[in-house]
């Protein structure tokens, strides 16, 4: 079905599959003037492709995914594509403490949450609608999640658009209200290859990240709580770099991370440019823009090969990178760490921005 009304002949959907518990899932195809497409479904509003122009002018897809819908469906191990909530990355033992009362979530991550649990937003039935008078293809993604649900507390009102526009951008907006305090830490976890061919390693992709500084992490990957410059040392993508450059240099945050696996502290506030990542052979680059203080950059240390690609091949390890904008992981147990607390009558606002471009 192609949505006829203004500014909506650029959404079409479909049917994409329907889950175990016999929720019927579509999926939403926004295009630009440019004919560039992203693929959106409601089950954890996943994005399952998205394509991007090369230095020739072919739009191929550069996001990691399954071949078959029901891979999304029991489990997504890796987290491709998907919206995550209520609390993206790690928290600690699986506790927090807010106003005096300790709150024990799922130990999905042994021994510390990751990305909300089990059940989080990635598993979830959202409810997507395309906004009518949007300037440019936009969905409106939904969902409430309950007071308790995965031991968060609060019931947690959640809003996403995705907006395709025309200068190539997909611009993820997320709002969120609650009527308990809680804390919240909403981010997107597609995994980028710019190469379009999916069984391709991305270690020779070039990747600046605008943060003088990143937080080192313990053996399972929770910030110590300091902050570490990053001059002079692998993690220094101040200047652009290949990925593969310092990844296996002899280096103890590398070793605990099989790679990179840790949240740069992003220079400045405000909405702006963070980082930038270039594929030389593809022409491809890709900037991402966001409002929050930092990112996790993962270079796919745990893809392992189990899954087809959707270009064929296998998802082997460092196939696909990670850019989840965030606020850091942990913060709900370290003080020093910007606050992810949302208290009632307050609203949390964030938007990141992936933009797509050619470089000859
Ligand atoms: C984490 C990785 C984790 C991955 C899940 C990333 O956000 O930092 O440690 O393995 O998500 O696929």
């Amino acid at each position: 079905m192609r949505f006829k009304k203004k500014n909506m002949e650029n959404i079409q959907v479909s049917n994409y599959g329907v889950t175990a518990k016999g929720d019927s899932i579509q999926k939403y195809t926004l295009t630009n003037k440019n004919g560039m497409k992203v693929d959106v479904i409601n089950f954890g509003g996943i994005i399952t492709s998205l394509t991007a122009p090369d230095k020739n002018g072919k739009y191929e897809d550069v996001v990691l995914g399954f071949t078959k819908p029901d891979d999304y469906f029991n489990g997504n191990p890796y987290y491709f594509g998907a919206l995550i909530g209520r609390y993206g990355n790690r928290i600690a033992n699986a506790k927090f403490t807010l106003e005096g009362k300790t709150y024990d979530i799922e130990k999905n991550d042994v021994p510390n949450t990751l990305h909300g649990g089990k059940e989080g937003f990635h598993t979830k039935f959202w409810n997507i609608e395309p906004v009518k008078d949007a300037k440019s293809p936009t969905l409106k993604l939904t969902y409430t999640s309950a007071d308790g649900e995965e031991g968060y507390p609060g019931k947690l009102t959640t809003t996403v658009l995705y907006t395709l526009t025309d200068d190539n951008a997909l611009e993820i907006s997320y709002e969120a209200t609650t009527d308990k305090a809680t804390v919240v830490n909403l981010t997107q976890h597609s995994y980028f290859n710019l190469s379009g061919n999916f069984s391709k390693t991305i270690t020779d992709h070039e990747l600046q990240i605008y943060a003088d500084k990143f937080l080192p992490v313990n053996e399972t990957l929770i910030p110590t709580g300091k902050e570490k410059a990053v001059q002079g040392s692998p993690f220094d993508f101040t200047t652009s770099k290949p990925i593969g450059k310092d990844i296996n240099a002899n280096d103890d945050q590398l070793k605990k991370g099989k790679g990179y696996d840790h949240n740069w502290v992003l220079n400045g506030s405000g909405m702006r440019s963070i980082a930038k990542v270039y594929h030389p052979e593809s022409g491809r680059e890709m900037e991402v823009l966001t409002d929050q203080p930092g990112v996790q950059f993962y270079s796919g240390n745990f893809l392992d090969g189990k899954f087809d690609t959707k270009s064929g091949g296998k998802n082997e390890f460092r196939t696909g990178f990670c850019l989840e904008t965030q606020h850091f992981p942990d913060a709900p147990n370290q003080a020093s760490f910007p606050s992810a607390e949302l208290k009632p009558g307050e609203k949390y606002q964030t938007k990141t921005i992936y933009k797509f471009s050619v470089k000859k």
